[in-house]
């Protein structure tokens, strides 16, 4: 059975199939349930929650299904606590004029940003999920004894084979192999993300050779055909992003959906200009017109607060052409519009092709 493997077996799941956890509000109950119980992962992502916030998420999922799904963080969650005036002076003059054309004052230098993580573990200690997924970053080999006594299955994210390596030497249980096809953020953390661009397929394959921990390939995947590329090159499961998030259940805005499945889908782009870090979103005015101008973009995540204003204005106004719609290069492929028919025809499409 193609679908019985190290992953499903260690996972507790029916199918190798994991539904991306997506960070900053975009993630949502109904997407999870829907995945879970259709006998895949259901994943949600909660690095920009309270623990507070992380623990009622964890109710609401546990009511709406009693299946395994995933909770997701961001090991690494600021790369400058504090952005000097010189930084905030160029972001100004970058993106001033976009404020000024929506009518907008220029949002004061950014906050101090502490980073979260330290409490947000803790409460997914305390609340036990059953399964616990993180990136950009690797967690101490004590943090992941810890997760494996209160019978938390530990999944790390390699955007490198080093960076596999890395993750094995601490004891994770499973591997995500994300290539640079993905949607959302590049999570490396070993090098450069910008030089860490190995596409999914050379990864699982590097990935697969020199670690023994199991791999799941993320990046590009969207159909059955896909998901028995992915195994026929190693990878144990997939995990799959973008077609989830242009699924009805999916917290994104319907605009958001709409532009994953229009034309505009056929040109993706990764860009540090919405947030501070690289990641992957569908090419608009601004992406465009900041290339080469990496150095007039504030860190992570003062940059995403430094924007939060436009993106707001953006919505009310409706200048669609300065909103960034995350999501990765599959998309102009996507079919479905509704979590379960997606899982329903990945797991008909992988069959018929693993039985041929
Ligand atoms: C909008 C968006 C947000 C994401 N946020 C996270 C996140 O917070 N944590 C994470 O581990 N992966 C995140 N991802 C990556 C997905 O979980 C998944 O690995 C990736 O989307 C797979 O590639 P695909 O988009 O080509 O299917 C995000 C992806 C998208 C599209």
């Amino acid at each position: 059975m193609w679908h019985q493997t190290k992953v499903t077996e260690i996972l507790g799941i029916r199918y190798p199939i994991l539904q991306g956890p997506f960070g900053g509000n975009l993630s949502s109950t109904q997407l999870v349930a829907a995945v879970s119980e259709a006998g895949g992962l259901g994943g949600y992502g909660v690095y920009t929650n309270t623990p507070q916030e992380i623990a009622d998420i964890d109710k609401q999922i546990r009511n709406a299904t009693n299946k395994p799904y995933n909770l997701n963080l961001w090991v690494s969650d600021t790369d400058a606590t504090e952005g000097t005036d010189s930084q905030y002076k160029q972001a100004v003059q970058l993106f001033g004029p976009y404020f000024e054309e929506l009518g907008l004052p220029i949002p004061p230098k950014p906050e101090p940003y502490l980073s979260r993580f330290e409490n947000q573990l803790q409460t997914i200690l305390d609340i036990q999920p059953r399964v616990f997924s993180y990136m950009f970053g690797k967690l101490t080999a004590d943090i992941i004894a810890e997760c494996h006594r209160k019978n938390i299955i530990t999944i790390g994210t390699a955007t490198t084979l080093d960076e596999a390596l890395a993750l094995e030497a601490t004891g994770t249980d499973l591997i995500i192999a994300s290539g640079f096809e993905a949607g959302g953020h590049r999570p490396s953390f070993l090098d450069n993300a910008a030089t860490s661009a190995t596409g999914t397929f050379v990864l699982v394959q590097l990935i697969r050779e020199k670690v023994k921990t199991p791999v799941i390939a993320a990046g590009g995947i969207a159909t059955g055909a896909g998901i028995k590329a992915a195994m026929t090159l190693g990878a144990e499961a997939v995990q799959i992003g973008t077609a989830f998030l242009a699924c009805e259940e999916s917290n994104a805005l319907p605009l958001h959906r709409e532009m994953l499945f229009s034309e505009k889908a056929k040109y993706t782009t990764l860009t540090r200009a919405f947030s501070g870090r690289l990641g992957r979103g569908i090419s608009n005015r601004i992406s465009a017109a900041t290339i080469g101008k990496e150095d007039q973009i504030l860190p992570f995540p003062l940059q995403r607060q430094f924007m939060s204003s436009l993106r707001k204005g953006a919505i009310d106004k409706q200048k669609w052409d300065m909103l960034f719609f995350w999501g990765g290069q599959i998309a102009p492929i996507l079919k479905h519009r509704k979590a379960a028919v997606l899982m329903e025809a990945l797991i008909k499409e992988a069959t018929a092709l693993f039985t041929t």
